[in-house]
């Protein structure tokens, strides 16, 4: 008799964005003729840059030649990928790290849910609410989350309310927390920490003896000055903060999958005999167990990314969904909304009018407008009442999404 992991049996009862994706399927059912306009999950809508394109023909091209002809890769990424990596991503912002600490990845969602794989299950976790839905229910699959209290919250969980009244800023928990999960900017408020904030935890977990997952997967849509783009900017992080990063945002590989992890060799963590093991030792055996590596081509398209003429056109798309995200901003505040994030984020979370349910405003926003958005409470408890759109639609698309949002507003 097989058993099966009763973990999954604890879940939610949905995946948010799963659960869109049913509802605007069942809407095209019923209205066949429907042109529905997405603006809910965080897809991107501009081809590749060139450049990447390029690149990757090239590799293909070398697929298909006997003499540079390549089978399995290194498992953790090319030397030529993680060489731009750590000159472009890290020296120019003034962060040292070595190419052993540098985990190339099919995109974050795998690597921020698999992180958990090499940590215990008792260690207390702390999330911000809201947050992206990831952290929690890997958490809760690995066995990690411990059980459900009566306050329908877990017991291995802290979560750290971002709220209004705090500007969305996650301030540090009154209880001792082990694994922290950090996102800035944030999945799903669009707010950025500056240097200050994110100082405060990473002096927490150094004191603590905890660790930071850092997701920095909109990493690229930082605008404004004082933000970090990593968290090793910031002194002592490297002594305990993971960092995961995705090219899905920032150059539209949503459809390729390419990411990294930094897992810097100055990490550790315990045994429950208080052993001192490296965490990069870990994760590193974990990905040489578990996965063949991601593709030479997708590889080499990442890598063309870090060209001057890539850089020049993946900063153009950033550019055309910033602008969205400003159209969108603009024209939600001029209703009188209260609008936060897509300054350093496309991400923009409202507060939903007349104190309307999350989930009834989306579906009648999609029944009345055949606009999406992502319901706020699918982000947590503290997402309700609150709703995100994000700008990595067309702009035609967009533009006719707040001409049909003012128009159902009224
Ligand atoms: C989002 O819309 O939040 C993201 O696209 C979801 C994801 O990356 O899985």
């Amino acid at each position: 008799m097989a058993l099966v992991n009763e973990n999954y049996l604890k879940l939610p009862e949905y995946y948010v964005f799963n659960e869109i994706e049913q509802k605007i399927n069942a809407h095209k059912v019923i209205h066949p003729e429907a042109n529905v306009i997405r603006l809910g999950q965080g897809d991107v809508s501009r081809p590749l840059p060139d450049a990447v394109i390029r690149a990757m023909q090239g590799a293909v091209a070398e697929l298909a030649d006997v003499k540079t002809f390549r089978g399995y890769g290194p498992e953790t990424g090319y030397r030529f990928l993680i060489e731009k990596i750590l000159k472009y991503d890290y020296q120019s912002r003034g962060v040292s790290l070595s190419a052993d600490e540098i985990f190339i990845s099919d995109g974050s969602k795998s690597d921020v849910g698999n992180i958990g794989h090499i940590f215990g299950r008792d260690n207390i976790i702390a999330i911000t609410d809201p947050v992206y839905p990831v952290y929690e229910n890997a958490a809760i699959m690995g066995g990690r989350s411990g059980y459900l209290n009566d306050d329908d919250l877990w017991s291995n969980i802290v979560y750290i309310p971002c709220t209004e009244k705090n500007g969305f800023v996650p301030q540090l928990p009154d209880e001792k927390v082990d694994i922290i999960y950090l996102c800035y900017p944030n999945n799903p408020t669009g707010i950025a920490l500056t240097k200050e904030q994110l100082k405060m935890w990473v002096d927490y977990a150094l004191e603590n003896k905890a660790i930071i997952i850092y997701d920095g997967a909109y990493t690229a849509y930082i605008q404004e000055d004082n933000i970090p783009h990593s968290i090793y900017e910031i002194k002592g992080a490297k002594k305990c903060a993971i960092e995961i990063r995705s090219y899905s945002k920032t150059a539209g590989f949503t459809g390729l999958r390419c990411s990294y992890t930094v897992v810097p060799k100055d990490i550790i963590g315990y045994t429950m005999y208080g052993e001192v093991l490296r965490v990069n030792g870990l994760w590193n055996r974990r990905v040489t167990t578990y996965y063949n590596g991601t593709s030479y081509v997708v590889q080499r398209g990442a890598e063309a990314m870090y060209s001057k003429e890539g850089q020049k056109q993946y900063k153009e798309i950033i550019d055309y969904y910033m602008t969205n995200a400003a159209i969108i901003r603009s024209e939600l505040t001029s209703l009188g909304l209260d609008v936060y994030g897509g300054v350093n984020s496309p991400n923009i979370w409202v507060k939903t009018p007349y104190k309307k349910d999350s989930w009834r405003f989306f579906q009648e926003l999609l029944y009345d407008a055949e606009v999406v958005c992502i319901p706020g409470d699918g982000f947590g408890k503290l997402g309700a009442g609150f709703f995100r759109f994000t700008g990595f639609n067309s702009r035609e698309n967009t533009e006719e999404a707040m001409r049909r949002f003012k128009k159902w507003m009224g």
